[in-house]
């Protein structure tokens, strides 16, 4: 007997009426619903899956993928994660052919149930958007937390099949994060010194990240912070989910939902300069050579792709250098002119994928980025030796 009490919607769904896809994905929920003791399903406004890059799939996950893709149609508006190459230059980019073969394999299982196959980790850029309150299932971690944080829409952080199960039913279990009652602040962490740019909002996710996972809670609530950019945020958002498993957060005067709850009154902490000092060194490796530099973990923005052209114009890079971003983001860039005067230079944009879900290991010694969560994966996944810096920084270092 569940404790789940489902509509008739939902049973029909469960009883196979509406295809073996959509019966698989409502055994899903149930199931995850009943672990999570949630009451009911919602109604999601969008999904956005993870775990797109067959590097992290292999053949078990597209043999899952190809079942569900048999009979299974989205219901709702559904957007992939980065996959493990650019779809369109993947050659450039030093992709093998196999691998390419078998990523578009990936793709058009997504593809053929309705999802969108724009693979980006920043869908809240490019129209997958949801609005302030609204229920949705998302799967990548920094944007969950920037979609629960900055726009105060609801997502749990979803796994590949649960994130696909909600987008074949267009429901998910109530629990988690789409309740009141589980999104009030925890720590309070008061910022004392000014920072700025993507570099040093990754370094603050960083310490607050690392003090939650210390003290086993979950969701900050931050003061001190006077503004804030998209890109910071975005950062940030990055950053505390890698450092700290953080879904939420609240900042005071920036995040909406920042005074529907009382601040938390114990276990405050202060951050100034020294502790930001400290995390941003942290981010460095010593005896590193950089032969690669990476811009766009998380997807770059245009107003980062605009910065980048301005200083890249008329200059020539002398290493390898990605700027990582989502196909519309990139074909803005390609009528703005953008594109020409980077690709120009011999940087080269790499859509749909990322320096932390593309293929290659060993290629490179030492990468230079402007986020600190592609620190994290650049020497957890690829084994690389990292340093941070601000993007001008970057830029610098791919011309010298
Ligand atoms: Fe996005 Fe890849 Fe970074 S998925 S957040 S660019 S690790």
């Amino acid at each position: 007997m569940l404790r789940l009490q489902l509509t008739s919607e939902e049973k029909n769904m469960m009883e196979g009426k509406q295809g073996r896809a959509t019966q698989k994905s409502m055994e899903i929920l149930v199931t995850l619903g009943e672990i999570f003791d949630a009451k009911c399903m919602i109604d999601v406004y969008s999904v956005q899956i993870a775990g797109v890059s067959y590097d992290n799939l292999g053949e078990a996950g597209l043999e899952f993928l190809s079942e569900m893709a048999e009979d299974g149609k989205v219901k709702v508006l559904t957007t992939l994660n980065p996959a493990g190459m650019d779809r369109e230059n993947w050659e450039a980019l030093g992709i093998d052919k196999e691998f390419a073969i078998n990523q578009n394999r990936v793709i058009d299982a997504f593809s053929k149930m309705g999802i969108i196959t724009t693979c980006s980790c920043t869908p809240y850029l490019i129209g997958n958007v949801p609005h302030f309150g609204q229920h949705i299932a998302w799967a990548e971690s920094s944007a969950v937390c920037y979609v629960n944080s900055v726009i105060g829409a609801r997502t749990n952080r979803e796994g590949g099949p649960s994130a696909l199960a909600a987008a074949l039913t267009g429901k998910t279990p109530k629990y988690g994060y789409h309740l009141d009652e589980n999104r009030y602040g925890q720590v309070l962490f008061k910022v004392k010194d000014p920072l700025k740019g993507t570099d040093e909002f990754g370094a603050l996710g960083k310490i607050i990240g690392d003090k939650l996972v210390e003290l086993g809670k979950s969701i900050p609530f931050i003061t001190g912070i006077s503004s804030a950019t998209v890109e910071e945020l975005k950062s940030f958002s990055a950053s505390v989910a890698t450092y700290g498993g953080t879904a939420l957060f609240h900042m005071e005067g920036i995040t909406p939902e920042y005074n529907k709850y009382p601040k938390p009154s114990d276990n405050i902490f202060e951050i100034n300069q020294n502790n930001l000092k400290k995390a941003y060194n942290e981010l460095i490796d010593v005896d590193l050579k950089i032969d690669f530099i990476s811009i766009g973990c998380p997807h770059a923005s245009i107003h980062e792709i605009a910065k980048i052209a301005s200083l890249l114009k008329g200059n020539k890079v002398r290493k390898e250098f990605w700027i990582t971003t989502a196909r519309p983001t990139k074909r803005i860039a390609d009528e703005a002119g953008y594109s020409k005067i980077i690709e120009d230079s011999g940087a080269k944009f790499a859509s749909d994928t990322c320096c932390v879900v593309a293929p290659i290991k060993g290629r490179f010694k030492g990468m230079m980025v402007d986020s600190a969560k592609a620190c994290y994966y650049g020497r957890a996944k690829n084994k690389l030796k990292v340093k941070i810096g601000t993007l001008e920084e970057c830029v610098k270092e791919a011309m010298r």
